[in-house]
């Protein structure tokens, strides 16, 4: 899988020139750096299972809450969750466990964006870290309601573009695999 969220390390964090949601952000775009959202947590027993482990649930939430603030640092609104791609749980994450998010947009499209996140578990003596989670989500701009345009993403970099013509393809999936009928349940 592709790193969903591997911006370089010396990327800037602080927005560029443009104010959010405002008229020239949407002509010029943004750089994927201007979303770079970065979140610590500690696994406490209420985030647990009865084996020691933290519940996918928590982990999923963390992953929802990072990307969305990725997703509204990008388009200056509110973003809602339209999507979350398939969510594997590569390793586990116990209770103690520093558990690091990376959050980016990889690509914008028309109203939507998709945005990498990144959980790993942070060795406490160490710091060394495990990638435990990856996945990538899809937001959408809405304002009073209605799916509004979001700013292009300014793409510098041929690992920036690389990703963005693997969220073109995964968005190619994602439209054909909504177009099929789904029988869940019942
Ligand atoms: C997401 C939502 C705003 C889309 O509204 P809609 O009326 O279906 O809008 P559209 O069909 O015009 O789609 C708008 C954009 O969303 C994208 N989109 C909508 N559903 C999607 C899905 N399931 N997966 C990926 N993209 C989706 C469309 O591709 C389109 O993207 P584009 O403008 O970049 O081409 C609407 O379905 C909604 O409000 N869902 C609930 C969101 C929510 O409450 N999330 C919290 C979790 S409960």
């Amino acid at each position: 899988m592709t790193d969903p969220s591997s911006p370089s390390p010396d990327a800037p964090t602080s927005p560029s020139a443009t104010s959010p949601g405002d008229a020239a952000a949407l002509r010029e775009g943004r750089p994927p750096s201007d979303s770079l959202t970065e979140m610590t947590e500690m696994v406490l027993p209420q985030h647990t299972n009865v084996v020691g482990t933290a519940f996918g649930g928590v982990i999923m939430s963390w992953v929802d809450i990072c990307a969305a603030i990725a997703a509204q640092r990008h388009c200056g609104e509110v973003a809602v969750t339209a999507r979350v791609d398939a969510m594997e749980f590569h390793a586990p994450i116990r209770l103690g466990d520093v558990v690091c998010l990376r959050a980016q947009v990889n690509a914008a499209f028309g109203s939507s964006m998709e945005v990498g996140v990144r959980v790993e578990r942070e060795d406490r003596r160490t710091r060394a870290r495990t990638v435990c989670v990856e996945s990538f989500l899809t937001f959408v701009n809405v304002v009073d309601g209605r799916p509004l345009p979001v700013p292009r993403l300014q793409l510098t970099t041929d690992e920036e573009r690389q990703r963005e013509r693997e969220a073109q393809e995964r968005r190619a999936q994602r439209l054909a695999a909504r177009a099929l009928p789904a029988k869940v349940a019942g």
